[in-house]
């Protein structure tokens, strides 16, 4: 009986490795292990084996029937891994170039950010960025807006919870978080890290709770720029912004500061272009931004020597120059991503 169970043993482990297909791999278990297989049969046969043979017996069958399983769990392994290599396809080198061409294109206002930005850039400034979630203190009275000031309303900020933990952003006392309202916490970032000079813009989302209209997003983006220096004076600004204002919207376009009020700059102004060639927003003195000065009171909030510094900043909406230069007349067309919108812009 050993003698049989050594050449069963000997038969499986010399088949199985040319199995195939699982069926194959049924048919050869049944001739083994089935109710009429070959081992089946010597398990049967140890009711006549002498009652002192039977533990050596015993010991000889189970450790055949182990040999066995083993034998049959390499094969289904081996079964299992080339149905799925099978399912997979070939291999691929994924160092190969693709031979598609990239799809999908930059979102339009992602496009007008990046120009914006490029612009700037090729005049020395570099991006800075910050924290959506920010405290009061960076978002408002860093930036010279009193407690009492109606930016604060609970009618157009978004408040978040008082026993909220944000890791990266401190705040004091019963101060709140919030999000921001306005890329120009980014300007109180900057200069609380960095000396100047400081020639920066910041692209970002900001946060209100306006209604939502054709003009009007509770979530939109800003640019917002600051340059901070010796010297620096409102006809920089200017400069500057008639530059940026004839780059984007063609050398024809005229610009004009009007005086405007900002808690964190003094002057402040609002600046309005002109330009003939608009289609209908031709000849029109159009709104597109804020700026002005760098109120004092900014520098001594972020320890700046207001005495020896002086700086310009201004702020704009980016979604406001996207549809004066697209030509989109409802804002909510920017969120919807309807791809038929989205493609006029590829
Ligand atoms: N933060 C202002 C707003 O959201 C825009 C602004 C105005 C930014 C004047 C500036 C500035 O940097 O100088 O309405």
């Amino acid at each position: 009986m050993q003698k049989d169970l050594n050449t069963i043993v000997a038969d499986v482990r010399e088949k199985v490795p040319a199995i195939k297909t699982r069926a194959e791999f049924e048919a050869y278990k049944a001739t083994i292990s089935g109710p009429k297989g070959v081992l089946t049969d010597v398990m049967k046969g140890i009711g006549k084996v002498p009652k002192e043979d039977k533990p050596a017996m015993g010991k000889a069958i189970n450790e055949a029937k182990m040999a066995v399983e083993a034998a049959f769990a390499t094969v289904i392994e081996g079964l299992e891994a080339a149905e799925l290599a099978a399912k997979i396809g070939p291999a691929i080198d994924p160092t190969l170039p693709s031979p598609d061409p990239a799809r999908g294109t930059l979102h339009p206002i992602a496009q007008v950010r990046e120009e914006m930005v490029e612009l700037f850039r090729r005049i020395g400034f570099s991006v800075a960025e910050a924290t959506e979630v920010e405290s009061e203190h960076y978002c408002f009275d860093a930036l010279n807006i009193p407690a009492d000031h109606p930016a604060r309303d609970m009618q157009d900020s978004y408040y978040l919870p008082d026993d909220l933990s944000v890791n990266n952003v401190s705040k004091e006392g019963d101060e709140k978080y919030l999000l921001r309202t306005h890329t120009s916490t980014v300007q109180i970032r900057t200069m609380l890290e960095e000396k100047p000079p400081i020639r920066i813009v910041a692209p970002g989302r900001c946060f209100r709770r306006d209604t939502p209209d054709a003009t009007h997003s509770a979530n939109f983006h800003q640019i917002e720029g600051l340059y901070v220096d010796k010297d620096v004076t409102l006809l920089d600004l200017k400069a500057t912004l008639d530059h940026f204002v004839k780059t984007i919207f063609g050398p024809k376009a005229k610009t004009r500061l009007r005086p405007s009020f900002f808690p964190f700059t003094e002057p402040s102004y609002e600046m309005d272009f002109f330009s003939p060639d608009l289609g209908k927003l031709s000849n029109k003195w159009l709104e597109i931004m804020g700026c002005g000065m760098v109120d004092p009171e900014v520098f001594k909030a972020v320890g700046i020597d207001y005495r020896v510094y002086t700086g310009y900043a201004f702020g704009m909406g980016i979604e406001r120059i996207a549809m004066i230069l697209q030509g989109v007349d409802d804002i909510r067309y920017y969120y919807q991503n309807d791809v038929r919108f989205l493609k006029q812009f590829a």
